[in-house]
């Protein structure tokens, strides 16, 4: 199975303090560090240590930040052969800070701005020949639902995940294979009437709910919900974990593990990847997944 990801490259800064800094709080700040990230990227990254093949769309600026982005992606595994390269336009930069096992993001999207419909139609023949095709919020909305329509137009199964959180319109909802929020995405997607229980029952097998150190549910065709809960770890740095999550639940989907199987196997890889710094340097090898399985709370 061949898997796509459409979605955003950055160039994460990352800073390191005690703690985050409150609002309009100064802090000394530990290290400073220029590591590859963005949601899409990270998650191509994380599919590619697992063993998949997977190819990278997307968009950089014609900069030394984008040309180091797409040869670590390259380094990874990972096929870059339709990223574009755009003049004028800077690589997307993440400016984070961690401390106290959290952290911040503010992202400055930059080229991933221009992921559009233009650049879609222009790739449209190698996208359309993957057999799953995933997504984030870090490129433009209307490129994400264009994807998932051209997708579900075509067949080929589809993973949303709505990070950053923004809404996801019924239809799209509807059309993708799996959904996977975490809860704060999935109140802003469905409103805070319904429970985190009732929304699983009521999209089951599709919807894949988050929820940190609790560990990640889904509602199954039975009328259960099933939560897989998180592995015992020392966290060192959460970014990308998310990531890591989506990219090895994606793998395991299309390798034809049952959807529990997956959300263990994507657990376990998201939670060691916290046990190192940066958003892709923690990511597991399937070996090293294989190997923790079974060490759940
Ligand atoms: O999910 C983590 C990622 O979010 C970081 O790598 C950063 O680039 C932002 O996109």
């Amino acid at each position: 199975m061949k898997l796509a990801v459409v979605g955003s490259i950055n160039i994460d800064q990352t800073v390191t303090a005690e703690r985050i800094p409150l609002k309009g709080e100064t802090l000394p700040g530990g290290s400073l560090r220029y590591i590859p990230g963005g949601k899409g990227a990270n998650q191509a990254v994380a599919m590619a240590k697992l063993g998949a093949e997977v190819e990278m769309f997307g968009c950089v600026g014609d900069d030394d930040n984008g040309r180091q982005m797409v040869e670590n992606l390259i380094a990874n595994g990972v096929k870059t052969d339709h990223i574009k390269v755009a003049e004028g336009t800077p690589t997307g930069i993440a400016i984070i800070t961690v401390g106290d096992h959290d952290n911040t993001i503010i992202v400055v999207e930059g080229a991933n701005g221009l992921v559009d419909r233009v650049y879609i139609d222009s790739v449209k023949d190698a996208l359309l020949g993957y057999d799953m095709v995933v997504l984030q919020h870090e490129i433009p909305l209307d490129t994400v639902h264009y994807v998932v329509e051209l997708c579900a137009e075509h067949g080929i199964p589809t993973v949303l995940n709505p990070a950053p959180a923004a809404e996801v319109p019924m239809d799209i909802i509807e059309k993708v294979t799996y959904l996977t929020p975490n809860e704060h995405e999935a109140v802003l997607i469905f409103g805070e009437e319904r429970s985190t229980e009732e929304l699983l029952k009521a999209y089951p097998e599709k919807l894949v709910i988050t929820q940190g150190s609790r560990g990640v549910s889904v509602g199954l065709a039975t009328g259960e919900v099933l939560t897989v809960p998180a592995r015992k770890t020392e966290v060192v740095d959460t970014t990308g974990a998310g990531d890591t999550l989506n990219g090895a639940f994606c793998v395991r989907i299309s390798q034809g593990s049952s959807i529990p199987d997956a959300l263990l196997y994507a657990n376990t890889a998201a939670s060691l990847s916290t046990e190192k710094f940066g958003a892709q340097s923690g990511m597991p090898t399937a070996a090293e997944v294989e190997k923790n399985l079974g060490d759940v709370k």
